[in-house]
């Protein structure tokens, strides 16, 4: 559903900061990426949405009607259609925080309506209990008329996640969605996020090996731009070591 092929981006001094990066994803899957900082984890799901402009290679990405988008190439209503079907989950940090949780989780919509209504936010009765749904499914449904700013971090990455549900995407992609969690709240987060990915592919960005080995299907691992690692959670020293350039890694 998900076809990524030999992407290069280039930056400012010839650094080949994505270098050929290919993978596929199926149905069913939960897809941990891990490398070093700087390895390209984040402009390699940037890619995926369009919102990082690539030299070469392509982004295949299967619609629910079954049309392809080349993401990469896509522009306008195609590159929107396609969008709409990925959830982005990033760190919270695009929650508008002067809004309450509940208005939060429906922003993940507006792609979806006409222009007039989302500018009046003209959501209907089945649309807001769809996205109170939403917040049950995060455990959150009490939060709805709080207001955003005074959620904790652990708290406004469960609204991230309900907006991305209720937006009922084809794909979703996390960054980095339990940086900064403590590990309890982590682990938390990762209990949500495993159920989604039975239905919709999860691809997201770790630093927690551990973790991944714990709730992913399959990692990947990205070094200098380069897939150097595809396969089984359970990562040996030496699959670390290749992934991370280092002898002994803390797993724990
Ligand atoms: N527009 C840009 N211009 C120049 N360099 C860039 C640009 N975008 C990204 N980079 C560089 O590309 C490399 C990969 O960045 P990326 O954000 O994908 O890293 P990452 O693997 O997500 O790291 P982290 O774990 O720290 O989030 C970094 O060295 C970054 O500085
Ligand atoms: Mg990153």
């Amino acid at each position: 559903m998900l076809d990524v092929h030999a992407l290069v981006k280039t930056v400012a001094g010839g650094r080949r900061v994505l270098d050929g990066v290919t993978f596929s994803v199926k149905p069913g899957e939960f897809i941990g990426i891990l490398g070093s900082s700087g390895a390209g984890k984040s402009l390699t799901l940037r890619a995926i949405t369009g919102l990082t402009e690539i030299d070469s290679g392509e982004v295949r990405f299967t619609g629910a009607d079954q049309s392809i988008c080349r993401v990469a190439h896509a522009k306008g209503a195609e590159l929107r259609a396609a969008r709409r079907q990925i959830g982005v989950i990033f760190q919270g940090l695009h929650l508008v925080k002067r809004l309450s949780v509940l208005e939060n989780v429906m922003i993940g919509r507006l792609g979806y309506i006409s222009p007039l209504r989302s500018w009046l936010y003209g959501f209907t009765d089945a649309e807001a209990r769809a996205a109170v749904g939403a917040l049950e499914q995060v455990e959150l449904a009490s939060f709805a008329d709080r207001l955003t700013a005074t959620l904790s971090g652990g708290e406004m990455q469960r609204v991230a996640i309900a907006r991305a549900i209720f937006q009922q995407p084809r794909l979703y992609l996390a960054d980095e969605p339990i940086a900064s969690l403590d590990p309890r709240n982590a682990e938390g987060i990762l209990k949500l996020l495993q159920p989604l990915a039975k239905d919709t592919p999860v691809i997201g960005t770790f630093h927690q090996p551990d973790f991944t080995r714990r709730f992913c299907t399959r990692v990947i691992g990205i070094r200098a731009g380069r897939v150097v690692y595809d396969g089984s959670p359970q990562l040996s020293h030496h699959d670390l070591n290749e992934i991370y350039g280092i002898r002994e890694v803390q797993t724990a």
